[in-house]
């Protein structure tokens, strides 16, 4: 079936910029369909850990990936009959994540899947490559990020408020690693492409930032170009 009729906004950009949250925030409000690609790195990541799959191992790894028994249903992700929503927020399934992400056959493994979620009447998929890789043709290509010390200060706050003890050094730490990591893999890095908004919400609430996302969209719409 072709798609590209289908209107798409792609939301890149690092660890704990609150992509997510804007991303979903903008799909709730257009009544777009939503993907989380990270969710997909980290349920291969989540079922790898599991059944002992040596992190090093692409090709098995992306075995993994193209197995994927998964379904994604309001807020449960349902992996093998299990929500597994919780589980793959963990920051240890975020690092490995970060690893298998820079494996080309994992990548490969997971495109058309990403791809299927592009359905009427629209999509807002966040992620690293969004714009670059799975949707280049996507209608609004936005960078979303914060500085790493106040991403770091954001996700001590959630991590607190759902009765997590973490440390803000480590966590900025963690940041920086997968930042490093993220942008300077061979494959699909993160990067702002030139045609790319950048937004960046140092000093921006949730609110102001989906705000400026759906005006950018709407400006795009009335120009026609949606
Ligand atoms: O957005 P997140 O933290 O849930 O993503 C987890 C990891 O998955 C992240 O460190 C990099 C990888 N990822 C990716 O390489 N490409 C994407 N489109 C989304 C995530």
């Amino acid at each position: 079936m072709n798609t590209d009729h289908i209107p798409v906004i792609t939301i890149d950009g690092p660890s704990a910029s609150g992509k997510g949250t804007v991303a979903q925030k903008v799909a709730a409000k257009l009544g777009f369909h939503y993907l989380d690609s990270g969710a997909l790195y980290r349920l291969v990541a989540l079922a790898a850990m599991r059944s002992e799959v040596d992190l090093s191992d692409e090709k098995t790894l992306s075995e993994v990936a193209a197995r994927l028994n998964v379904i994604f249903k309001d807020t449960e992700i349902r992996m093998d009959d299990e929500n597994v929503a919780d589980a793959i927020r963990s920051e240890a399934c975020g690092n490995s994540a970060s690893r298998i992400a820079a494996y080309p056959l994992v990548r490969t493994a997971l495109l058309a899947r990403q791809r299927a979620f592009r359905q009427l009447p629209g999509l807002v998929a966040d992620g690293r490559d969004m714009g670059s890789v799975v949707f280049p043709e996507a209608a609004l290509k936005i960078f979303l990020t914060a500085s790493a010390e106040t991403r770091a200060e954001r996700r001590h706050k959630q991590l607190m408020e759902k009765g997590i003890d973490a440390n803000i050094a480590t966590l900025l730490q963690d940041i920086q690693e997968r930042d490093a990591r993220d942008s300077n893999r061979s494959v699909a890095p993160l990067q702002v492409g030139a045609d790319t908004n950048f937004l960046d919400t140092t000093s921006l609430d949730i609110t102001q930032a989906v705000n400026c996302v759906l005006q950018q969209y709407a400006e795009i719409c009335a120009k026609g170009r949606a």
